[in-house]
């Protein structure tokens, strides 16, 4: 499969999680994947970055959850990541770092 079509299916399995998950407060935490799907557009499909964004594939687990908290506090700058990495919380940026960590660059 291209990789634009898995992002389109990846796109498509978190709408489905969404509808279905609507009135599930107690919703088991989304697989890490599909938050990552949430990145997809700009940092490539799993991570991998096809043009000049930073992939986020084999991203280092610490470093990856350093550079989310760094943007949720403002202390890295950044155009778009301050507004994105406040939309998650510890627990899910966690998941992502280790999703992110086992990607193959
Ligand atoms: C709309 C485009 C966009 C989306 C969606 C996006 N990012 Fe980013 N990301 C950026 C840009 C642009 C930068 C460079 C910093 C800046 O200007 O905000 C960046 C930088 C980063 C970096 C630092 C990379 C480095 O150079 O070390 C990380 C980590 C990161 N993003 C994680 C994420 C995660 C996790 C998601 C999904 C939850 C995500 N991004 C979604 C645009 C995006």
């Amino acid at each position: 499969m291209s990789a634009v079509r898995r992002c389109i299916a990846l796109g498509a399995a978190l709408s489905a999680l969404v509808a279905a998950g609507g009135a599930a407060a107690q919703a088991p935490l989304p697989k890490a994947e599909y938050l990552a799907a949430n990145c997809a557009n700009c940092h490539g499909t799993n991570g991998k970055s096809v043009g000049g964004m930073a992939s986020l594939a084999g991203y280092p687990k610490a470093e990856f959850i350093q550079a989310m908290k760094d943007f949720q506090s403002g202390k890295r700058e950044a155009t778009l990541m301050h507004q994105i990495s406040k939309g998650y919380t510890d627990a899910q940026i966690e998941a992502m770092a280790e999703y992110f960590a086992a990607q193959k660059n």
